[in-house]
C-alpha cells in the first residue's frame, strides 16, 4: 500500500523560519455549498481535519471568508491546541454576503478586526503566516500595506503572504513588509502564473498554487496521460500534485477537501517520485489543457 506521509513532499521554510512539509490542506471545503455556512457533513469535515496530524500534513490554509468563520472556527474546535510544528495560514481582504458571493475589502480597519477575530477562532496568540486574499482596488494601496506592516510591528501576525497577485504587485508590497509567500491560481492546466512562480523562486518566496487539482475536474484525456496514470497506479489529481511538487522546490500546494478519502487520496501523491522523462511529458499535456 501507498505510504501515506506528507513529509515525503519534502519541507520548506516559510520566511526563513517556518518549516513545513510541502504538500499541505487546503481549508475552504470544510464548509457549505458556495463555501457559505456549515459542512453538509459536519462529521466527516472534522474527520478529514483530524486526520491531517496523522498524515503529517503540518500546513493549513484557511480564510475568515469561508464560511464566512466556519473553517477557521472549525480548525480552533478540532486541532487547538495545535501540534508542534503546525502552521495555520490565514487570510482576509474579502467579505460576504451570500453563496458564492466575494467583495474585496481591505480597508485598514476591517483587515485589523479581521485580523484580530481570526486569532479568536483559531486559538492563537499570533497569525505565523497571513495572507492578504486580494488586493483591493478602491483603497489606496499604501493604505492596505501600511496597515499589515503595523499589525506585524504590533506582534498580531508573523509573516505576509500575498494573493492572486502579479511579480510588480509583489516588488509594491516589498517596500513596506516582506513577502514570504504567494497564492495565485496554478496547477497542471492552469498556467498563467509562470512568471510569478519563477520570481517567486528565484527569491525563496514560498508559492502556494490554489485550485491544485483543478478543483477535482481533471481528466485522462489521453492515451498519453493515461498510460502515465498507469505507470504511477494514480488518479489524474495525484499526478498533478506531483508534477507541481517536481515543478519547483519553492511549490507548496493545498488540496481543498471535507472527505477523508479524498484528503487520504491527495496525501498518497507525496509518495509519487516522477522522471524527468514524465514530468516533461505532463507539462505538455497540461499546456495542451
Ligand atoms: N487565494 C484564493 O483566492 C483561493 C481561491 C480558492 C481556493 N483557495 C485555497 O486553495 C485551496 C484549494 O483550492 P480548491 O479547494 O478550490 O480546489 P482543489 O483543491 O483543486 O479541488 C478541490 C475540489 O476537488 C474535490 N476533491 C479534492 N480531493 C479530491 C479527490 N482526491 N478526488 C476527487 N475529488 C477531490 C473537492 O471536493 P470534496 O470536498 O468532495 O473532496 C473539491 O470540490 C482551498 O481549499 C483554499 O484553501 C484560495
Amino acid at each position: 500500500m501507498t505510504e501515506l506521509n506528507a513529509a515525503l513532499s519534502g519541507t520548506f521554510a516559510i520566511g526563513g523560519d517556518l518549516k513545513v512539509n510541502r504538500l499541505g490542506f487546503g481549508a475552504m471545503r470544510i464548509t457549505g455549498k458556495g463555501i457559505w455556512g456549515p459542512p453538509e457533513n459536519p462529521e466527516e469535515a472534522k474527520a478529514t481535519l483530524r486526520r491531517l496530524p496523522e498524515l503529517n500534513v503540518d500546513f493549513v490554509d484557511t480564510a475568515e471568508s469561508y464560511g464566512p468563520y466556519v473553517s477557521e472556527e472549525l480548525i480552533g474546535e478540532v486541532l487547538a491546541p495545535y501540534a508542534k510544528g503546525t502552521i495555520i495560514a490565514t487570510k482576509s481582504g474579502l467579505t460576504r454576503t451570500g453563496p458564492d458571493q466575494w467583495h474585496q475589502l481591505a480597508r485598514p480597519e476591517f483587515l485589523r478586526q479581521a485580523v484580530t477575530q481570526s486569532l479568536r477562532r483559531l486559538k492563537l496568540d499570533a497569525i505565523d503566516l497571513w495572507q492578504l486574499h486580494r488586493i483591493e482596488s478602491g483603497t489606496p494601496r499604501p493604505d492596505q500595506f501600511g496597515a499589515i506592516a503595523q499589525m506585524q510591528k504590533d506582534g498580531l501576525i508573523r509573516h505576509v503572504g500575498l494573493s492572486e497577485v502579479s511579480v510588480a504587485d509583489i516588488k509594491e508590497a516589498q517596500k513596506y513588509f516582506k513577502v514570504t509567500t504567494v497564492q495565485n491560481l496554478y496547477n497542471l492546466v492552469t498556467r498563467q502564473s509562470e512568471d510569478v512562480l519563477d520570481y517567486c523562486e528565484q527569491n525563496n518566496i514560498g508559492f502556494i498554487p490554489w485550485r491544485p487539482i483543478d478543483g477535482g475536474n481533471l481528466e485522462a484525456g489521453s492515451a498519453e496521460f493515461r498510460a502515465l496514470l498507469e505507470k504511477h497506479s494514480a488518479t489524474p489529481g495525484q499526478l498533478a500534485l506531483a508534477w507541481m511538487l517536481k515543478r519547483s522546490p519553492v511549490m507548496l500546494p493545498i488540496p481543498g477537501t471535507g472527505k477523508v478519502k479524498h484528503l487520504e487520496e491527495n496525501v498518497a501523491a507525496a509518495a509519487i517520485t516522477l522522471s524527468d522523462d514524465d514530468f516533461k511529458t505532463l507539462d505538455r499535456i497540461g499546456r495542451k489543457g
